[in-house]
């Protein structure tokens, strides 16, 4: 189950990103379906992995896009919450030469509060994981958390965007996956290797196209990326959403953490080659 965000992706692509006070002419705009919970579900989805989502829209045309979308991706929607009077999650992604710029705006994400989700607490402690990620409020996921500790129930945080946890925290989750940007915000001048050391088999960070490196309780581990041409790299949003959905998917069917990293590497690395978050995310059998 993924408690987290969803989104409609405004995106544009420009050759050049005006400074302030500046007015510049893009060259094309399309709206996606984003958002990294949805994203994350989706991947988990295409994983084969039975998967549910919990999470809040407003009731504004694109809230209800947003459920229609996941619906027809597989996703069960039965726990979604439609908040009244509420705009629903947007991004606003700016794309230059393959690479993004985001401003999101949580709108109807930050009513996910823990009293919207304590009706499905039953739900949640039969699930085999739960996953997180940060465009829900803090409070929310410190409740997961908590929660998940105490119903025995694996809990996935996937740091995005970086926010700092208590050490209590960071001790109850099962899997914490920042990228390398967001691991030096979370532990700011600490040595890389030193931190994974710390949490074996629990911390795991993602390095773009470097691969993914953890501890493995004995010794460091990467796991390289798969090499893709720079040509064929279109649009690396939701990279980091498919290695997720990925990873907890192979996690649940009872893979290794090596081999779940190994999926979701080859995941992620499908994903970058189609435009907007959801589109390039492989099915299982686009892998095989
Ligand atoms: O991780 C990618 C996602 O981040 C996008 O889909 C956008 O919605 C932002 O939240
Ligand atoms: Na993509």
């Amino acid at each position: 189950m993924v408690i987290g965000s969803m989104s409609t992706d405004f995106v544009v692509t420009s050759e050049i990103i005006p400074a302030e006070g500046e007015t510049v002419i893009g060259e094309s705009f399309k709206t996606f379906f984003g958002g990294k919970g949805a994203n994350q579900a989706i991947a988990s989805c295409r994983a084969g992995v039975e998967t549910f989502m919990l999470g809040a829209v407003g009731d504004d045309v694109f809230g209800q896009k947003i459920i229609q979308n996941l619906n027809d991706q597989g996703v069960n929607t039965e726990m979604m919450q439609v908040i009244e009077n509420m705009e629903s999650g947007s991004a606003h992604i700016q794309i230059k030469d393959g690479d993004n710029r985001i401003i999101v705006v949580p709108s109807s994400n930050y009513e996910l509060s823990s009293e919207r989700i304590k009706p499905y607490l039953d739900a949640m402690e039969k699930m085999d994981m739960l996953v997180l990620q940060n465009e829900i409020p803090y409070e929310t996921i410190q409740f997961v958390i908590k929660k998940g500790a105490e119903m025995n129930v694996p809990v996935l945080l996937n740091p995005a965007p970086a926010l700092t946890l208590t050490q209590t925290e960071i001790e109850k989750v099962d899997y914490l996956t920042p990228n390398d940007k967001e691991f030096a915000i979370m532990f700011p001048e600490q040595d890389l290797e030193t931190v994974l050391a710390k949490y074996p088999n629990k911390l795991i960070v993602t390095l773009g196209d470097e691969g993914a490196i953890y501890h493995d309780g004995a010794k460091i581990v990467q796991i390289p990326a798969r090499k893709v041409s720079s040509e064929k790299v279109v649009d690396t949003t939701g990279a980091g959403d498919t290695f997720n959905g990925y990873f907890a998917a192979a996690i649940v069917e009872g893979h290794s953490m090596i081999e779940a990293i190994q999926f979701a590497n080859h995941a992620a690395s499908l994903s970058i080659q189609a435009h907007g978050a959801q589109q390039g995310i492989p099915k299982r059998k686009d892998l095989e």
